[in-house]
């Protein structure tokens, strides 16, 4: 979608830019991982896909999708911002019945990257974004039932086990957004500076920024 196409969202440990053109290379490494793959439900894409992927993504108004950098990398002048990605997160509204249901999908791409919070914070920050600027009212996430630290993340977030699928190898968790929840939620992310999106200056930008 193309609400955040000019968003920049700066927490403490991660910040989050909308998902470009020039980030798809990168992206596209991390996808070949099988176990990515796997993590993911996802299937390898050539690179000319991933390409048209991203274009969709931004187009589709049912998805949301934000680039996370390691913020200090980011801050970084000699580090591009390409050098700086470490995973995404998304917002996809598939509810037929309940357009303010949202799921939510996070990566931390970079083994480098996981285990320092960041995925905790990228999923407080995109929640708190969701409910601000498209008024979600619940967040669902399926996860496969043997990624246990994906599990312990989101239910230590406060989402609670609804169903699982043996069909599929997955469980369902959601999270519903009452008014407690929000007054939590913008306590946790009050730290959150947003900004307009800017590529880092120095970095070269190949033809459309789409
Ligand atoms: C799952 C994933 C998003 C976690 O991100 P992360 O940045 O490594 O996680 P964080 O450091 O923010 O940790 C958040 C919580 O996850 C759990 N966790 C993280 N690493 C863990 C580990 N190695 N073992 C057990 N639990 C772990 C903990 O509950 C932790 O909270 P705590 O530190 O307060 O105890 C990341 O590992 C990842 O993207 N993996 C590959 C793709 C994937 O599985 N995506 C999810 C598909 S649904």
């Amino acid at each position: 979608m193309r609400l955040n196409e000019q968003t920049l969202l700066e927490g403490h440990k991660v910040v989050l830019v909308p998902y470009k053109k020039y980030h798809v290379p990168r992206y596209h490494e991390w996808m070949k991982s099988p176990e990515l793959q796997q993590l993911t439900a996802s299937e390898p894409l050539t690179m000319d896909q991933e390409y048209e992927m991203q274009k969709s993504w931004h187009l589709d108004d049912n998805k949301l999708t934000f680039i996370v950098l390691d913020k200090v990398k980011w801050q970084d002048p000699d580090i591009s911002e390409e050098d700086s990605m470490c995973g995404d997160v998304n917002l996809f509204f598939n509810d037929a019945d309940d357009s303010s249901v949202a799921e939510i999908e996070i990566m931390i791409a970079e083994p480098s990257c996981r285990g320092k919070g960041f995925g905790k914070e990228v999923l407080l920050l995109m929640m708190q974004y969701g409910i601000s600027k498209l008024s979600v009212s619940k967040y669902v996430a399926k996860i496969g039932m043997e990624n246990q630290v994906s599990i312990k993340m989101f239910t230590k977030l406060g989402f609670s086990q609804v169903s699982i699928s043996e069909v599929f190898q997955e469980v369902t968790l959601d999270y519903s957004i009452t008014d407690e929840v929000k007054g939590q939620l913008a306590q946790q992310t009050s730290h959150m500076i947003t900004q307009q999106y800017a590529k880092t200056i120095g970095d070269v930008c190949h033809g459309s920024e789409d």
